[in-house]
């Protein structure tokens, strides 16, 4: 079997700067767990430089995950390697991502560079870097619709300068599986130090092909693939954690490798990123969607209940699908909670175990049965609350078909009580109209809002998620609750303490991408 493949996972970078993913910090370090717990290599915990939000929540995750390697992104700019190689430095393994972009179309029209000068900016850039940190990993950016030639000679000047990984991105998704083969077999045989560094790949999804171009590579000797959980990123997004891992796995037989990610673990981190973004799973999408070991056809259900290879190429278990739906109530102890909240994957400190406990007692107060949606909600809800600079303490709503609706909101801001009251088209209207008057929010309009029930029954747990944009970030705010008009004023509060959070961490400042160097 050849050497196994490292996973990269770019979620908490190149999935969250996609308009709509973004995470707050509590959200990233979460999302950074479930992804050592899924045993990826390396997780890019963000791009440092970009403000001083993101600078800090790379820190926190270097400093934090033990058992993958912590990268950062960074230009190929003094500022840029300082600041990453800063917020990673305290990691166990950290990596400095740094890239440039090596197309004739960028370099001329966004670098505004000429190739020599771009060459020597990698030479330059990558040695600083390896200067500060041991692994150094050089992207060469629009990687597929660069020349060929052109990117041996850019390659080799990284990997002489200390580059220990090379990743060639198709950064727009323009590629297919054989023309990216058959790039990188050209860069394997033409760069003639290649011996002193791994390849990578990193595929978006324009045309739909960034797996099968990822696993193309694989089978022309890439020896790391970049990816996000759920697919998630720019425009339609990157190659597929689950998707990647699944592949490999099912058919090792094909690909002759592997990874060495706990696949257990992928249903929970998909869950995770959805709920934490807002958006649920598509049904069908592969591996994590709600059809995905669903069968409804009399043939198939006939074939898997004879025997389930039938028509099922992995088993659920296999990507930690939980087996049971149990139900528990108000008689149901700590130690019963605590034991499902086991089986359905978190590992909880005791604090926050006490903490979930207590909210799903009240939840019991207003709901009969409580069934594992319920209990992931809140959980997940939980991870989202941040400190809250506003808090509901009480509202009250008149409601009418025919006249307008009024809402008289109470909220709490540093133990004083404020209170205000608007009308508006609908009781939600109003609410949001009444929060507004008295929140100190950054300029901000309501983007999209949506409930659903979390589960069945008419006590069923309503949860309410909204996107609001200030500036040109999309946050989102989540609420939980049996009474859907407290779920939507929820969510409203928590998206704006979001944003206010934001605010005073200064993770508003600077927003960059990556469009000079
Ligand atoms: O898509 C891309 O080219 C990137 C690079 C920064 C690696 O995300
Ligand atoms: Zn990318």
């Amino acid at each position: 079997m050849a050497q196994p493949i490292r996973i990269f996972d770019t979620t908490l970078r190149d999935g969250e700067q996609a308009p709509g993913c973004s995470m707050d910090i509590n959200e990233k370090l979460e999302v950074a767990r479930q992804l050592e717990r899924l045993r990826v290599d390396v997780i890019e915990a963000g791009f440092a430089i970009s403000s001083p939000g993101d600078f800090e929540s790379v820190k926190r995750i270097a400093s934090e995950i033990k058992d993958c390697a912590v990268a950062s992104l960074a230009r190929t700019s003094i500022k840029d390697i300082d600041a990453a190689y800063e917020a990673v430095k305290a990691a166990s393994s950290p990596l400095i991502h740094t890239f440039i972009s090596t197309s004739p179309v960028h370099m001329y029209h966004k670098l505004k560079m000429t190739p020599e000068q771009v060459l020597e900016k990698v030479a330059v850039m990558v040695a600083y870097a390896s200067k500060k940190c041991p692994e150094v990993e050089f992207s060469a950016e629009d990687a597929t619709r660069s020349e060929w030639d052109f990117l041996v000679k850019v390659f080799e000047a990284a990997i002489d300068n200390g580059a220990t990984v090379i990743n060639v991105p198709d950064t727009v998704g323009y590629t297919t599986p054989e023309e990216y083969a058959r790039l990188i077999s050209y860069l394997k045989t033409n760069i003639r130090n290649i011996d002193k560094a791994i390849i990578s790949v990193h595929c978006h999804n324009d045309l739909g092909m960034a797996v099968a171009n990822s696993l193309a590579a694989v089978g022309a000797d890439a020896t790391q693939v970049e990816c996000t959980v759920n697919g998630i990123g720019e425009r339609a997004g990157n190659a597929a954690l689950e998707e990647l891992v699944m592949a490999l796995n099912t058919r090792r037989d094909y690909f002759k490798t592997s990874c060495r990610v706990d696949t257990t673990q992928i249903y929970r981190a998909s869950k995770l990123v959805y709920s934490i973004i807002g958006t649920p799973a598509p049904i069908n999408k592969p591996i994590v969607g709600a059809n995905a070991f669903a069968h409804e056809s009399g043939i198939h259900q006939h074939g898997v209940l004879a025997e389930p290879t039938t028509y099922e190429i992995m088993s659920p278990e296999s990507i930690g699908l939980p087996k049971s739906r149990l139900v528990l109530g108000k008689h149901s102890g700590r130690h019963a909670f605590a034991d499902r909240v086991r089986e359905l994957g978190y590992e909880l400190s005791e604090e926050d175990l006490n903490k979930y406990f207590e909210e799903f007692k009240k939840l019991c107060d207003r709901k009969k049965d409580v069934n594992d949606n319920d209990i992931e909600a809140i959980i997940t809800n939980s991870i989202s609350k941040i400190g809250g600079f506003y808090r509901l303490h009480s509202f009250d709503i008149h409601i009418s078909g025919s006249a307008t609706n009024s809402c008289v909101i109470r909220l709490e801001k540093a133990g004083e009580i404020l209170e205000d009251v608007a009308l508006g088209d609908g009781p939600i209207d109003a609410a949001y109209n009444a929060i507004d008057k008295m929140a100190h929010a950054p300029e901000h309009s309501l983007e999209d809002y949506s409930i659903r029930s979390v589960s069945e029954g008419k006590d069923a747990l309503g949860e309410v998620i909204v996107k609001i944009k200030s500036g040109n970030k999309i946050t989102t705010g989540r609420g939980l609750s049996t009474n859907i008009i407290e779920s939507s004023i929820l969510a409203y509060l928590n998206g704006l303490n979001k944003i206010l959070e934001r605010r005073v961490s200064g993770g508003e400042a600077g927003n960059i991408r990556y469009d000079s160097t």
